[in-house]
């Protein structure tokens, strides 16, 4: 195909899902017809206007071609697992500043990090393929997952490296020998309280499930048990960091206040200014 007609092809695909969906972004045509390219070099161009049809009936990009990506790697996707959104970047970079530095004090020592609600292992994978000396206990309370974590721990190589459980947040981690042990706990929990769930965000529960989002009746039901449970896994000085949704920092800060557990803390921004996570110190 000559570049003249991929461009042509990435405009149709583009404005196939602009005219359903209301949005679409060169990037996701491109993504979309990269895909299609690497899984059937012969008959891509067809398969790219299929699955922008797809797109445009709101099913998650990931779901069609079957793959993710974030923070420069890929990922296996798979139905009732959150697809990976962009806004946990910005997670997963302070989490690996944290630990880019920890290993520059120290470059032979093992270092540890538990990352709690795993999803498609996202988080895990990316920090451990970028971390040689990192070892993860990724968890999370759903089996698909669990299973798909280690799907993707064997895709990238890193099976050695992160062992996968499942249960509610930290009773499949306790009496292995842990506590105590971590540099790091990283979370993205669900943080949409149930009831914003049910209306402005409906159309979220009609692709991914509902344990990716629901927060409880204020949001912050999950994360307010994170702050309380996540310490005892903790060594002297190590750190936790979690995502939270837009508007939440004054009640995560009062509750990181209220509990007194931490010594120090920090928010992460987003482009706009907006703080979308936190950074903790115990
Ligand atoms: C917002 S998703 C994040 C998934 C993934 N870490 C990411 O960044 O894309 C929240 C994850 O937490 C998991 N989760 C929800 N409640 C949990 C609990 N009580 N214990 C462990 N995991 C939980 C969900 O199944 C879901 O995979």
């Amino acid at each position: 195909m000559e570049p003249t007609d991929l461009q042509q092809l990435k405009v149709q695909v583009a404005t196939i899902i602009a005219h359903e969906a209301g949005s679409a972004t060169e990037s996701e045509a491109e993504k979309i017809i990269e895909s299609a390219r690497s899984r059937h070099p012969e008959a891509f161009s067809s398969l790219a206007l299929e699955w922008a049809a797809k797109r445009a009936e709101g099913a998650p990009l990931g779901l069609i071609t079957g793959r993710e990506h974030f923070l420069g790697i890929d990922l296996l996707a798979r139905k009732d697992v959150l697809a990976p959104r962009e806004e946990t970047e910005i997670l997963g970079k302070e989490v690996l500043g944290v630990l880019q530095s920890l290993a520059q004090e120290d470059p032979e020592r093992e270092l540890r990090m538990i990352d709690m609600g795993c999803g498609s292992g996202n988080l895990a994978c990316a920090v451990a393929a970028a971390i040689p000396r990192l070892r993860v206990w990724a968890s999370d309370i759903t089996a698909s997952c669990a299973e798909l974590t280690r799907a993707n721990a064997a895709h990238l190589g890193l099976q050695g490296r992160i062992e996968v459980s499942q249960g509610d947040l930290f009773a499949p981690l306790a009496n292995l020998g842990l506590e105590g042990t971590m540099d790091l706990v990283v979370m993205n929990p669900p943080y949409i309280p149930t009831a914003s769930l049910e209306k402005s965000h409906a159309g979220l529960l009609q692709h991914e499930p509902r344990e990716a989002f629901d927060g409880g009746p204020y949001g912050v039901s999950i994360l307010t048990r994170l702050l309380q449970e996540a310490p005892p896994f903790l060594k002297k000085d190590g750190h936790l960091l979690f995502e939270f949704g837009l508007g939440q920092a004054r009640i995560v800060q009062a509750l990181v206040e209220r509990k007194q557990l931490y010594s120090d803390f920090r928010f992460a921004m987003d482009g706009h200014g907006d703080a979308r996570a936190i950074i903790l110190r115990l």
